[in-house]
């Protein structure tokens, strides 16, 4: 491999959300990597910081070009570079939409077991979620269509936040499953936000389907918002884009982003976004190696050692969805004994909604020793659990 991801950084003296645990807690919950981001990037950044003047900022025709070379190139979706609108993130931005295309006490569709953020936007703006949740049989997870469709036909549900690919599951949605999304939100007069963050971390040789891309109807219904904050560990820059080719979602997305002050970038925001979209690629080809090494590992150990706990099977994203029904206790509980006895800090699945109640998220975007206590510290807490 030309670039190093076993090296072990210190980040408990980085005001890191994730790192602020005891001194012998290793925390594998929140959705950011302990790898530093490509060295491109961190050159990129370097050089921008050498500049020294860092005045109110905004996005170029490049940072427009980088997206839409990077899509086209690597999801075989080619973007009109003049309809993507800058954001501080892709929460902000989902918040924002929730605002402007509902009203209070309307719905707003999640498909559960579901990243848990999604409530904050929808209940923080006075909206209440309609859960359709995923149908799980052997160890996978499949959409509900009449499910979804029953919820579309409520006449108080106007919006649907996608997850695609999905958190916590790792599904990557395929072409038909969206399209017919797609279908169902135009016949029900539902627009769609599809959260696309994820969709750059997925197993060697796979790639996910934009919803944008589907169809002409998923085109026509939707906004989209993507990132490289997931895959290029760039969180804490706040940069994300929000895309739609229907001119009056993106209209009005725009003026909700601008209205909520969530639509100018930061003095890094733009070269980070530039450095990893033209230069990044070599390097997350080597990440997604590293990753799903990391998650065959876990699961391979599990598989050994405990059997009756195991990984949902799931292409994308660096967060394993882990089956704990056959341990005494439901996630919260097990979760918490689990940090207790063994100082592993994974998050519980009820935070993800419905159908989370029996699995627990542990995120393996670490070095490998890392991952490798956190695999042990998961497999012998789990045993103590269900021999007590
Ligand atoms: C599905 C999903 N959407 C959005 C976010 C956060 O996005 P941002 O940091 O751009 O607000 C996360 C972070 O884990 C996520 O998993």
């Amino acid at each position: 491999m030309k670039y190093d991801f076993d090296t072990i950084i210190d980040r408990r003296a980085s005001d890191s959300v994730k790192w602020d645990v005891g001194e012998n807690e290793l925390p594998m919950w929140v959705a950011d990597m302990d790898f530093p981001t490509a060295p491109e990037i961190r050159e990129a950044i370097a050089k921008r910081l050498e500049h020294g003047i860092f005045g109110y900022a905004d996005v170029s025709a490049r940072w427009r070009s980088a997206y839409v070379s990077w899509w086209s190139e690597r999801h075989g979706y080619t973007m009109d570079g003049e309809a993507l609108v800058f954001c501080t993130g892709v929460i902000p931005a989902i918040s924002s939409a929730v605002r402007k295309f509902t009203t209070p006490n309307e719905n707003v569709l999640i498909q559960t077991p579901v990243y848990g953020t999604f409530y904050n936007c929808i209940l923080n703006n006075g909206c209440r979620p309609i859960e359709s949740p995923l149908i799980y049989e052997n160890g996978a997870y499949r959409m509900d269509f009449d499910g979804l469709e029953a919820c579309m036909a409520n006449p108080q549900t106007s919006l649907m936040i996608l997850c695609n690919p999905h958190n916590p599951t790792g599904n990557i949605w395929s072409r038909e499953d969206l399209a017919k999304v797609g279908e169902l939100a135009k016949k029900h007069h539902v627009i769609v936000i599809s959260d696309e963050i994820h969709c750059d971390i997925t197993a060697p040789g796979k790639s996910y389907v934009p919803f944008a891309s589907a169809s002409d109807t998923c085109r026509e219904v939707s906004i989209t918002c993507i990132a490289p904050t997931k895959a290029f560990n760039l969180a804490g820059l706040h940069t994300a884009a929000i895309y739609s080719e229907n001119p009056v979602l993106r209209h009005k997305i725009w003026r909700a982003v601008n209205t909520d002050e969530v639509g100018e970038p930061g003095s890094f925001a733009e070269t980070a976004a530039i450095a990893a979209f033209e230069q990044g690629g070599a390097w997350l080809e080597e990440l997604r190696e590293y990753i799903f090494y990391n998650r065959s590992m876990v699961k391979n150990k599990l598989f050994e050692q405990l059997p009756e706990v195991f990984v949902s099977d799931g292409d994308a994203t660096y967060l394993l969805w882990i089956d704990v029904s056959a341990i005494p206790g439901n996630s919260r509980e097990i979760a918490v004994k689990l940090r207790e006895l063994t100082g592993l800090f994974v998050s519980d699945g009820e935070h993800f909604g419905p159908g989370g109640e029996h699995h627990l998220r542990m995120n393996i975007a670490c070095p490998r020793a890392l991952c490798e206590d956190g695999a042990e510290r998961l497999i012998r807490g789990l045993k103590k659990i269900r021999e007590s």
